[in-house]
């Protein structure tokens, strides 16, 4: 069923070269664009780049998923008009919604007291149909990902545009979000120095990043951190509290540590905030900084204090460079569908725009390598990571 809005005035036509170009070579006429999993500074923009470009250059119909898969699931989603994505390329979060507990493969639904789980794949590629929509654009992380490649192996056209702050997207070397993630946290991590400083304190700030420790290590980097503590690297508390009191005998009273949530201590254990019942990925983490806080001040006899910067992390406008990243990825997702691309995720790799298998990214993750040349530098300026 197609819907239209009133008010609002016609879009700019593609030219008819160009549309003859899209319908005649791949038969792409229509498409539809969802946002996955948690929300990140960007999306807006790729959803404003990708719709702008359908119907500009190839005079497409685009179709906005509501809520992420629980929308296609639930069957709600409405045609993008041009207006609808106009002066959206600033604002934070999407104007779709987004949702992290729908896996149409495993889509938990409670009966009576019992969560039965079905795959509802086929239901989801039904409400396409019926509409339809030739090819849908899937922006997310690794869950996202993993369902993508599930549809497009069951003959879904299905392209993918990677999203996360927390960079830990297997197969590209950065997602959007990222770089305003590292800018938010930079910025607050800057913020803790003048208490840590006035107070001779050790301040422990704790980011987001999952299992990886990207957003750690370069805001921990940025804002020239003495200890950053990451899941690649176990720490031994003996070793950080050597570093903090090797400070404070040269007259550094204070230390800044900056902990990723998916830190752990050599064989302790990773710190677990709750489980969502009805989530594909159910484990949230955080309370790494709490736990730290206790063993420094066991360790060191210093006065610490914990920061969790959690979902403001997430917030706010994209940087210039987010921008900049989601309108070249939401862009070159549209010419390869075009071409004829399909079953593939965007990516940026060594500078250069490309695409992969959606197959080679299905339930992988990027975790950093321990001789990254970030962690080499840390080092050679100084910086522990408490081992
Ligand atoms: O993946 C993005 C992220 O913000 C992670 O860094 C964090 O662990 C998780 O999502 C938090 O999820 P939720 O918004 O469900 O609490």
């Amino acid at each position: 069923m197609k819907t239209t809005r009133l008010g609002d005035p016609a879009p700019p036509k593609a030219s008819p070269a160009a549309r003859g170009q899209s319908r005649s070579q791949k038969g792409i006429k229509s498409i539809a664009v969802m946002t996955g999993g948690g929300d990140c500074p960007g999306l807006n923009a790729v959803i404003r780049a990708v719709t702008k470009t359908a119907i500009n250059k190839f005079g497409l119909e685009v179709w906005g998923i509501e809520d992420g898969f629980l929308g296609l699931i639930e069957d709600r989603m409405h045609m993008l008009s041009y207006n609808e994505v106009s002066n959206i390329l600033t604002v934070g979060g999407t104007i779709l919604g987004s949702s992290n507990t729908a896996n149409p493969s495993a889509y938990k639904i409670k009966v009576g007291k019992k969560v039965k789980t079905s795959d509802v794949s086929a239901q989801c590629i039904k409400a396409l149909k019926n509409r339809n929509i030739d090819a849908l654009i899937c922006i997310g992380g690794d869950g996202t990902m993993t369902s993508a490649a599930r549809f497009a192996k069951n003959g879904l056209t299905v392209m993918g545009v990677p999203k996360t702050i927390d960079n830990d997207l297997y197969g590209t070397d950065i997602t959007f979000g990222f770089n305003t993630a590292v800018t938010t946290a930079t910025e607050a991590i800057d913020k803790v120095h003048t208490t840590a400083s006035s107070h001779h304190r050790v301040m422990i700030v704790e980011v987001m990043g999952r299992y990886a420790g990207w957003i750690a290590l370069h805001s921990g980097v940025a804002s020239g951190a003495d200890i950053i503590l990451i899941p690649e690297i176990p720490y031994q508390r003996d070793k950080i509290c050597e570093s903090v009191l090797s400070r404070s005998r040269r007259g550094k009273r204070f230390s800044i540590v900056v902990v990723a949530e998916g830190a752990k201590e050599k064989g302790g254990e990773i710190v677990i905030s709750k489980k969502l019942k009805y989530s594909p990925d159910p484990v949230r983490l955080g309370g790494i900084a709490n736990v730290l806080v206790e063993q420094i001040n066991e360790c060191a006899g210093l006065d610490c204090r914990a920061v969790i910067l959690g979902h403001i992390q997430r917030g706010g406008t994209p940087t210039p460079f987010d921008r900049v990243l989601a309108t070249n990825f939401g862009h070159m997702a549209l010419e390869l569908l075009m071409k004829g691309v399909k079953g593939h995720l965007v990516v940026l790799r060594g500078g250069e725009l490309s695409s992969i298998p959606l197959s080679q990214v299905a339930g992988k993750i990027k975790t950093i390598p321990k001789n990254h040349h970030l962690i080499k530098a840390a080092l050679a300026v100084g910086t522990s990571f408490g081992v």
